[in-house]
């Protein structure tokens, strides 16, 4: 069936600024790890997808490992976009990254130059595209040097391969220091995606002061800890669950005792406030205008449905918080 976005779909969404950039993006971003590989079902993450769009989320992250099998997501998504997105090119962000393993041999992981520029070279194919909005520098290299990776990444943007740069899991130190690179070379980072969620809080140390200060974006990875900050696993594991599947990232260590009694406590609040625990870990994080977007996954369209009414309720009474601080203590 031909695809015809909706034509309300931009007056729900909410939109913020990056950072200092002239993007704006929207506060929920769709993010391409799981669930649109090779091993997964076409009709369902096409439906996941349109859904997306036609809500107002117009940022879909990528990297070129996501599938499995590595790449598939990438080539899935060109499908699609292609088939149903064609005439949306220009209302859409689309973001890949390189840093993780992705090809045999000494040049298919980390930082070189080398391997960004190819591998970015191999997403634009598997995707069919002209460029990406965003490329990411997947991970910090700590061999090659910074200058090296961030000189890549700004070669990639005047080659015209993306338009803007942004680097993912960097701590404040490595991020400083390649940021200044970047702004030196005229290309400047527009944003920072690390992973922040109630349960993943390293970010509050330093990192998002650093974010404001030289005003680049954030985009936190796994706000639903990949599932577990939502009433998924409040009564045991389900067979349809990322923990329950043989792939993928999520095993039993992360769902301890001790979190789920942490789950239990938080859903309560979140059943106070009116909110599914999804939406109140996803409000949580949109709570703070230093985050620009907040990166969920999906399984189904019905999950990303329940997210994207998050937007309905971000503002926190200061006895919530307190109550929210006082579990996760
Ligand atoms: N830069 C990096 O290093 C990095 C690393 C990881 C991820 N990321 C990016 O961040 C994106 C999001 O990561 P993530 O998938 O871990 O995010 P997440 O939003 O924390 O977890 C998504 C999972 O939570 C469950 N879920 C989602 N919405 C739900 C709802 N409303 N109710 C109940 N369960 C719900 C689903 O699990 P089930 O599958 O169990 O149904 C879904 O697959 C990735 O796709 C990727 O783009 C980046």
């Amino acid at each position: 069936m031909t695809y015809l976005a909706k034509a309300d779909r931009y007056t729900d969404m909410i939109y913020r600024r990056c950072g200092n950039s002239g993007l704006k993006l929207s506060a929920l971003s769709l993010g391409l790890w799981h669930n649109f590989g090779g091993v997964d079902v076409y009709e369902n993450y096409r439906a996941i997808l349109q859904l997306a769009f036609d809500r107002g989320i117009t940022h879909f992250d990528l990297a070129n490992n996501y599938g499995p099998p590595p790449g598939s997501a990438e080539e899935n998504f060109g499908r699609i976009l292609h088939q149903d997105f064609k005439n949306y090119r220009d209302e859409l962000i689309i973001s890949t990254k390189a840093g993780y393993t992705m090809w045999d041999g000494p040049y298919g992981d980390w930082g070189s130059k080398k391997y960004l520029v190819s591998s970015l070279d191999q997403s634009l194919k598997r995707m069919n595209l002209d460029y990406v909005d965003i490329f990411y520098h997947h991970r910090p290299d700590p061999e090659t040097p910074l200058e090296e990776t961030m000189g890549a990444l700004d070669l990639i943007v005047r080659q015209g391969k993306a338009l803007y740069i942004g680097l993912s899991n960097y701590e404040t130190p490595e991020f400083e220091k390649a940021i200044s690179i970047l702004d030196d070379l005229g290309t400047p980072c527009i944003i920072h995606q690390p992973k922040y969620s109630m349960f993943e809080r390293w970010v509050e140390d330093s990192l998002l002061d650093s974010l404001e200060k030289n005003q680049v974006g954030c985009i936190p990875f796994s706000p639903l800890a990949q599932g577990l900050l939502t009433n998924k696993y409040l009564n045991g594991i389900p067979s349809d669950s990322r923990l329950a599947k043989e792939h993928g990232f999520l095993n039993e260590q992360y769902a301890t005792a001790e979190k789920i009694e942490k789950v239990k406590q938080l859903n309560e609040i979140a059943e106070e406030r009116g909110q599914t625990l999804a939406q109140m870990a996803i409000a949580w994080l949109l709570k703070d205008d230093r985050v620009t977007s907040v990166l969920v996954g999906a399984s189904k369209p019905t999950q990303l449905a329940d997210s994207l009414k998050a937007l309905d309720n971000i503002i926190f009474e200061e006895n919530e918080l307190r109550a929210i601080e006082g579990i996760l203590a």
